[in-house]
């Protein structure tokens, strides 16, 4: 079967077509570059950038897999969480060509589909496995018991880590949305130019924070001035970065100890970055566990793992009703 899946939650218009073999014959990702003027994702901006390439992203996917809608067994669509527009002019177009064309629909939950990513490159990867969601809305460490069955172990009280790597991104001068850029420069950086501080390293539990690490950056580049800041950025961004991967690394290691779980994934935007990966894995190594994560195009949004998601909970429930909503604040648990 071929599954063509729909991706609409926030500024990235992706449409996809997999195998029921995991393997993906498109994923194409058209990211919206308007926002970064904004210094932010204009929700309104985003619903009419989404409704002028929903059609030529559809239609440039089923090109490169080299398919009519004629092939496609089961369109798949993220339903939530997300900006409300952007959700329905992904998902009415989804249900619209599945009612057109009466050809099964399936709703997805975007953060089911993160963590898809990884069971869609990993064959190897135990069902039952820990996985850590960095994406730009989310931070949470989730034991995944098998697909669709979660248990959550914690999650930010605050700001989600990839939210954290925006600000101080727009902070060093590095654009909108920065993460990506501030890996890229933390690389020349030196990590130990500044010790931030790593919120609740110490405490017991699997909650982050990233709000206070956000504003400690904040407090130092006020301080300098405009030469020593301008020297400094690979420096700050490396610092800072340091920071992070260590509290996240430091919590996915204990909560894959205290739970007995020898597996565990990296899902969401943030699970592109290398510091990350490489820090992790290391840890991982050290103390006898499986780190997996998905290749950079299918860390960041992409219908890819949407169709991936959808296929899996389409054999577990049967498809989704054509009157399905977007629901903005969709929790993992609702999956
Ligand atoms: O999963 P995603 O594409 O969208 C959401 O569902 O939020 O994640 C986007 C987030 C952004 O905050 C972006 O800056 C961050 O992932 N990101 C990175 C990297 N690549 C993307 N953060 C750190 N290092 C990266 N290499
Ligand atoms: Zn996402």
């Amino acid at each position: 079967m071929h599954i063509l899946g729909v991706e609409t939650s926030c500024d990235e218009t992706s449409v996809a077509v997999i195998d029921d073999n995991n393997r993906i014959l498109s994923n194409i990702i058209h990211t919206q570059e308007v926002h970064s003027r904004f210094g932010g994702v204009v929700p309104e901006v985003a619903s009419r950038a989404h409704v002028k390439k929903i059609v030529p992203t559809y239609q440039a996917a089923l090109a490169e897999a080299e398919m009519t809608l004629d092939d496609i067994g089961l369109i798949a669509a993220t339903m939530g969480p997300g900006l409300v527009g952007p959700l329905l002019v992904g998902l009415t177009f989804a249900k619209g060509l599945a009612f057109a064309r009466d050809i099964p629909f399936v709703a997805v939950n975007h953060m089911e589909g993160h963590l898809a990513a990884n069971i869609l490159e990993h064959p190897d990867l135990s069902e039952h496995h820990l996985t850590l969601i960095v994406s730009g809305g989310h931070t949470m460490l989730v034991e995944v018991e098998k697909f669709g069955h979660y248990r959550m172990i914690g999650r930010t009280k605050d700001d989600a880590a990839g939210e954290a790597f925006d600000k101080v991104a727009k902070l060093l001068g590095l654009g909108y949305p920065g993460g990506a850029e501030l890996d890229r420069k933390a690389e020349s950086g030196d990590p130990n130019y500044c010790k931030f501080p790593r919120p609740l390293i110490k405490e017991p539990g699997f909650q982050f924070s990233f709000s206070g690490l956000k504003t400690a950056v904040a407090i130092h580049v006020g301080k300098l001035d405009e030469q020593s800041r301008s020297q400094h950025i690979a420096d700050i961004a490396a610092s800072f970065q340091e920071a992070a991967v260590d509290v996240l690394s430091e919590k996915t290691i204990k909560a894959a100890q205290d739970k007995q779980i020898t597996d565990i994934t990296l899902s969401g935007g943030v699970a592109a970055n290398r510091r990350l990966r490489s820090v992790l894995g290391e840890r991982c190594d050290r103390a006898g566990l499986r780190l997996f994560y998905p290749s950079p195009a299918l860390c960041t949004d992409n219908a890819a793992m949407i169709a991936a998601a959808g296929y899996y909970r389409f054999r577990e429930d049967g498809p989704s009703e054509l009157i399905t909503n977007a629901v903005p604040y969709l929790k993992l648990e609702q999956a």
